[in-house]
């Protein structure tokens, strides 16, 4: 494909989203990232929150951390550059040990990967002996490594379902744990780490912990009620780490990938999305026929940390090299493959 063609195929789909002189500055930097990636055998993974010029215009594949960590089990490129986050980019590492991972920035962290340590895990463990833990996908590799499984936002109900017990630790996002418990018909306590000791099992059938995305949590069930007064049809989408009231007000809850398919699918006269705001430009950007209303007042910073102009360092310069110790490693892989396997 010549440099024009490239230029103006993503004019065409960035044209309402992004303005001209954006377009020609980031058209340039794509086209030298594609070329390179070429030369070294570099597969592109785009997480949907990342920038429209890039996510339209650089990944081998997009998608939600499910999609992409399959994905990245399955690649036989030598170098995978993870366009997302920290936690992303290790779990790709965690799935090709003999692979180069790159992550473009060198801070690109989570709130929720942030809020626990592997010790904490060890704590759960020893206070609720016998105890399955589940973990979501967004903690860093040691956290993983004390886990029996681990799930993502478009998992959580199934992986919780498939292990058979009456109860779970379920870390580190409270929200998220309360809307698996809802779902699965589960309740959930929450003990501290000050309290831990105290603590009792009693009845608690999900075990929780004090996690949030700072992103999600931000939303509130009255941003709903102020949106539905003024468009009645719209139909409003909230990612399971929104509140469960947040997620109880709304009309759609599930993975960023399932909220995509769900705009594609459905025929709504607005949507509105409660998750971080780039993905209602890329939707946009990919369905010009529908209305999407904002609700824009947060980005996630670490996603943000993502840009063409690093992803083109990343490839030249090789860096940031994700790296994880080999037995932490191997632990890891085993709570992520059993994800896996679950579908
Ligand atoms: P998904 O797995 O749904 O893409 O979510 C990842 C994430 O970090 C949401 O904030
Ligand atoms: Fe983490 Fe929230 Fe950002 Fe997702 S949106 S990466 S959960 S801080």
């Amino acid at each position: 494909m010549s440099y024009e063609t490239f230029y103006q195929e993503l004019h065409e789909k960035l044209k309402h989203v992004v303005p001209e002189p954006e377009i020609s500055i980031k058209a340039e930097i794509a086209w030298e990232i594609n070329k390179l990636k070429a030369e070294k055998n570099a597969v592109i993974l785009g997480h949907n929150y990342m920038e429209p010029a890039l996510f339209h215009s650089i990944p081998d594949h997009v998608g939600d951390s499910l999609g992409l960590s399959r994905i990245a089990a399955e690649t036989d490129k030598d170098v995978i550059v993870f366009c997302g986050v920290k936690f992303m980019a290790e779990t790709a590492k965690i799935l090709n040990p003999e692979k180069t991972v790159l992550l473009p920035a060198k801070k690109a962290g989570c709130s929720l990967a942030e809020s626990i340590t592997a010790q904490d895990v060890r704590d759960l463990r020893k206070k609720f002996p016998g105890v399955p833990v589940v973990t979501y996908v967004n903690t860093y590799a040691d956290v993983k490594a004390e886990s029996d499984i681990c799930c993502t936002s478009g998992n959580a109900k199934a992986v919780v379902e498939s292990l058979k017990t009456d109860t779970v630790i379920f870390l580190p996002d409270e929200y998220l744990a309360g809307n698996v418990a809802r779902e699965t018909g589960k309740h959930i306590i929450f003990p501290t780490r000050k309290k831990l000791a105290d603590d009792t099992l009693l009845d608690a059938q999900m075990i929780g912990w004090h996690g949030r995305c700072e992103v999600h949590e931000q939303f509130t069930v009255k941003d709903i009620q102020d949106i539905r007064a003024e468009y009645p049809e719209v139909a409003i989408l909230a990612h399971p780490e929104c509140s469960p009231e947040v997620v109880a007000a709304s009309d759609f809850a599930d993975s960023t990938q399932a909220m995509i398919r769900y705009v594609q699918e459905s025929q709504a006269p607005q949507y509105l999305l409660l998750t971080e705001c780039a993905m209602g430009d890329n939707i946009a950007a990919e369905n010009p026929d529908k209305e999407m209303l904002r609700l824009c007042r947060v980005r996630c910073p670490h996603m943000n940390e993502i840009t063409l102009e690093d992803t083109l360092d990343s490839l030249k310069n090789d860096r940031y090299v994700i790296e994880v110790p080999e037995d932490i490693r191997v632990r890891a892989a085993k709570a992520v493959q059993r994800m896996i396997e679950i579908g």
